[in-house]
């Protein structure tokens, strides 16, 4: 996830620019930069590395030369690459004529990339990005105009894709175009005080709106060229197409949050691109898992015999979760360790147990202690990072990335629902280099995950509902939380979520374990949320849901939908539509971070910082 702006025209093109960028750093500020154009030729300044980037490339814009007539800007969330100057947006091509800045993934971009050098073209960044420049340059070479050499371009590209392009050959033109990240517009007339009139495209509407609110959103492959006075919006076939009107009535602090009241509920319905973000480019039409930028190769994989995995908070959960898919699919052992307990035990590790940290940060001190622990033991480790050249992923042999984009709320919610799908990917991608997966079973697997945003989608829609049943416990200051099978983990985080921003006592235990002690403490009206989603298990569940009933506990239950032997047990029901069991916690831990959500906003509390907490912890 990065940001991106275009402005043309106006007064104050760099000063937009710049503000634009401050606008989006929440989408990513692994480095910043911009493109400047006065009557022809582009300057670009960049900066690189974390919060202080933008401040450095204001020091560096303030000796642009002058008038800016056009110009595009990018705050990075890096993705392809490492978060350095050399690959901090706006790209150039060979010839520095043509600029473009990307929020997105190009998929097939090695495809391209090699055919491009192959043609004679320099490539100065390692990025995906990049080839969306050089392709642009090869089409104007044709003597074409910008619009028909962005739409020729986006032609040959497959993945994801909000994308500005300037050239030095059309002062003035910024075309601009999407596939799937999102992308308006906005134009403004001239101003009562004089300003002259302009327009801007950006990845947000809260990058501009300080400017108009005369703002459209753009479709899948539209492509829209923008001078100051004019917009003209057209799909890749080059067909002129009425874009939508957006109708804005917030103020720019909510359209920080995405129109959202908080940073939590905003991360939360960016679940659905968060998990599609991190499947886009490693399921392959061909019925194969490709997690190619790895770095431990298939030959070293393929002589894993266990996989330990190591994490704290959240991330622990991701990584109970993905025990059952290791174990089913891969068939290896896997054990699941809390980071901050390994490293005092005397653990057993060699060159063939595959250690995974799973991490959001990849700075918390316990993983990355425990890893460091793990790699002197000759262990291969793997890291699953939400940010990118982090410590862990720096420091280990292998890196898996979650492409959720940054989160601000300290209590994980996207990241999580990536750590899920990221982790899930890796079980079926090992499966499949141990022979455990037969092709048949990979196609299915294919549709199940590529189904999963969806259903997330559909899952956050019925936050009225959730929002009904928390109100029925808002005095509640005791909750159980159950779950069998990789239903237990996501009673887990649901649990922990409860506590975490809602600061109510919530204890989770494997249903069955209920009966050897805790079970003692159920007394009418205690409250038990369980996970009775359809599963092997799910009679096993519902006899411990039954045990509990018959001593008066008032019964919550995440159900699938239609299954009505479910609702017939539970005093309330949050429902969920099903998937494959196995992929099942990616959908039911959604309404249970509702449900603390909606609790903690009962109690009037800041969801996004709750007391004692850090995001990133970095002390033992
Ligand atoms: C902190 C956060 C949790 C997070 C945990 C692990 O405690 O508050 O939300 O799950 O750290 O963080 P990590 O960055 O390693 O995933």
């Amino acid at each position: 996830m990065c940001g991106i702006i275009g402005a043309t025209g106006g007064d104050a093109v760099v000063e937009t620019l710049l503000e634009g960028l401050r606008r989006l750093e929440y989408r990513g500020y692994d480095s910043a930069g911009v493109v400047l154009q006065g009557q022809g030729e582009l300057w670009r300044a960049r900066a690189a590395r974390g919060t202080r980037s933008l401040e450095d490339l204001r020091r560096v814009v303030d000796g642009a030369p002058g008038p800016t007539a056009a110009g595009i800007g990018h705050t990075r969330w890096a993705t392809h690459g490492g978060p350095t100057e050399r690959n901090a947006h706006p790209h150039l091509d060979c010839t520095g004529r043509v600029a473009v800045v990307h929020n997105g993934i190009i998929e097939n971009y090695r495809l391209l990339a090699d055919k491009l050098a192959a043609g004679g073209h320099q490539f100065s960044s390692d990025t995906d990005t990049e080839v969306v420049a050089h392709l642009i340059e090869d089409e104007l070479s044709g003597g074409v105009a910008l619009a028909d050499a962005v739409r020729a371009t986006l032609r040959q590209v497959q993945g994801a894709f909000s994308l500005a392009v300037v050239c030095a050959g059309e002062p003035g033109t910024i075309v601009a175009a999407r596939r799937v990240s999102p992308l308006v517009v906005g134009m403004a007339e001239a101003g009562e005080d004089g300003a002259a009139p302009a327009a801007y495209v950006a990845s947000d509407i809260a990058a501009v709106l300080g400017h108009t609110r005369n703002l459209w959103a753009l479709d899948d492959d539209q492509v829209v060229e923008l001078r100051p006075q004019s917009m003209r919006v057209a799909t890749l076939a080059g067909k002129e197409v009425e874009p939508v009107a957006l109708q804005v009535d917030w103020d720019l602090e909510a359209a920080e949050k995405g129109g959202f009241d908080d940073y939590m509920s905003k991360e939360m319905h960016e679940q659905p691109r968060a998990v599609a973000d991190t499947l886009l480019g490693r399921l392959l039409p061909a019925g194969t898992f490709a997690l190619d930028e790895l770095r431990i190769g298939p030959a070293q994989l393929a002589e894993v015999e266990r996989v330990l995995v190591v994490a704290c908070g959240s991330s622990h959960h991701a990584g109970l979760v993905a025990k059952y898919a290791f174990e089913h699919w891969a068939r290896l052992p896997c054990e699941v360790d809390i980071a901050s307990e390994f490293r005092y035990r005397d653990p057993v590790l060699d060159s063939r147990t595959l250690v995974v940290g799973i991490s959001q940060s990849g700075e918390t001190i316990d993983t990355l202690q425990a890893l460091r622990e793990a790699r002197q033991w000759g262990a291969p480790v793997l890291v699953v990072a939400n940010v990118v050249d982090s410590s862990m992923a720096r420091e280990a042999d292998g890196v898996l990335y979650t492409h959720a984009g940054p989160e601000v709320g300290v209590a994980a919610t996207k990241t999580h629902l990536a750590q899920l799908a990221a982790m899930e990917l890796l079980a079926l991608y090992l499966a499949q280099i141990r022979g455990t997966l037969s092709p048949a079973d990979a196609r299915l697997l294919f549709a199940d995950l590529s189904a999963l945003p969806g259903l997330v989608g559909e899952t956050l829609e019925r936050d009225d509902a959730v929002a009904e049943v928390a109100a029925r416990f808002t005095s509640t200051r005791d909750f159980f939380f159950l779950g069998r099978h990789v239903g237990l983990p996501v009673a887990m985080e649901g649990a922990l979520k409860l506590k975490e921003i809602a600061y109510v006592r919530a204890e989770a235990y494997p249903a069955g374990e209920l009966k050897h002690g805790p079970i003692a403490l159920i007394e009418p009206g205690t409250v038990v949320l369980a996970v009775a989603t359809r599963s092997p298990v799910w009679e096993k569940v519902m006899s411990n849901v039954a045990e509990v009933r018959s001593r008066g506990a008032t019964v919550v239950l995440v159900a699938n939908d239609g299954h009505e032997e479910a609702a017939a047990e539970a005093d309330a029901v949050l429902w969920v539509p099903g998937t494959h069991p196995l992929f099942s916690p990616v959908v039911d831990v959604v309404p249970l971070q509702q449900f603390a959500y909606h609790t903690a906003r009962a109690h009037g509390l800041d969801v996004d910082r709750p007391r004692n907490l850090a995001k990133t912890v970095t002390v033992e």
